[in-house]
């Protein structure tokens, strides 16, 4: 796995409130959303790590987030309405539960109170969209289509140790 982690630089520019603003912050570590309405978004590698009370079983994961720009804020942020601070994953009501559901399955998809243990999220969320892009890359590859404009990304990681790298 890849380490490039430079940290958490404080970048805005994307979100523009009535009055735009470009302002460097070097607080980008506890505040994401300025007073005057600026939101800084983590570049780089961010450490998604399992919650305080959890005792891991796995080692932490790298998420490269600026390299996922291609892809909506919404769709990772999806309760986001383009204007308040972001929330975090594991926000209170959200993705913070930390025991195992009991029957967290409803025709084969994890029911919504499921998706409130942080792990199913985040493996719904990240997994998922990683194996059906090597999905739709290997269906692209075994046919015969000669379509030029279809790029898949080089690697995504969907096993375990890709995304959990061994201790
Ligand atoms: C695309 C990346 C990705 C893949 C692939 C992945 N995970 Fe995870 N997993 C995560 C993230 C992100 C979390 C939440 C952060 C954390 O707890 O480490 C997580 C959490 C976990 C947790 C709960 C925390 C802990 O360490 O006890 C376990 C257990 C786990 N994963 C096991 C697995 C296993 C087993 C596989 C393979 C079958 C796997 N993961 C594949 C990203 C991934
Ligand atoms: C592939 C999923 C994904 C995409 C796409 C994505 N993000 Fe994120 N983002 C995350 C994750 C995961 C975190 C870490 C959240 C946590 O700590 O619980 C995060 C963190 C953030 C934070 C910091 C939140 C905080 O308070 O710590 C901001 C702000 C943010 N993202 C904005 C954006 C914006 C703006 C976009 C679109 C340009 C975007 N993100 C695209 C997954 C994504
Ligand atoms: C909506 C789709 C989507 C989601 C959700 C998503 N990813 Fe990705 N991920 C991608 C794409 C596309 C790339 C390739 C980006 C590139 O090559 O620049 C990628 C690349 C990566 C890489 C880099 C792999 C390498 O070889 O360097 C890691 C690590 C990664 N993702 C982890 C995660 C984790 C952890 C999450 C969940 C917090 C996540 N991703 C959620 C689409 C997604």
């Amino acid at each position: 796995m890849r380490r490039i982690s430079i940290g958490i630089l404080c970048l805005m520019a994307i979100i523009m409130y009535s009055s735009p603003l470009v302002v460097a912050q070097d607080d980008s570590k506890t505040k994401s959303q300025g007073s005057d309405g600026t939101i800084c978004i983590p570049m780089g590698n961010l450490t998604i790590k399992a919650p305080e009370s959890v005792t891991p079983l796995r080692t932490p994961v790298d998420f490269p987030h600026s390299r996922h720009f291609s892809q909506s804020c919404m769709k990772c942020h999806h309760t986001w309405d383009g204007n308040s601070p972001v929330k975090t994953c594991t926000t209170s009501g959200c993705h913070d539960q930390v025991d195992v559901p009991k029957n967290p399955l409803k025709e084969g998809m994890f029911t919504k109170e499921a998706m409130k243990y942080y792990k199913y999220a985040y493996h719904n969320q990240c997994r998922e969209c990683h194996r059906n892009l090597k999905n739709q890359k290997k269906r692209f590859t075994d046919s015969t289509s000669t379509t030029a404009d279809t790029s898949f990304p080089e690697s995504v990681p969907t096993g375990c140790v890709e995304c959990h790298p061994k201790g």
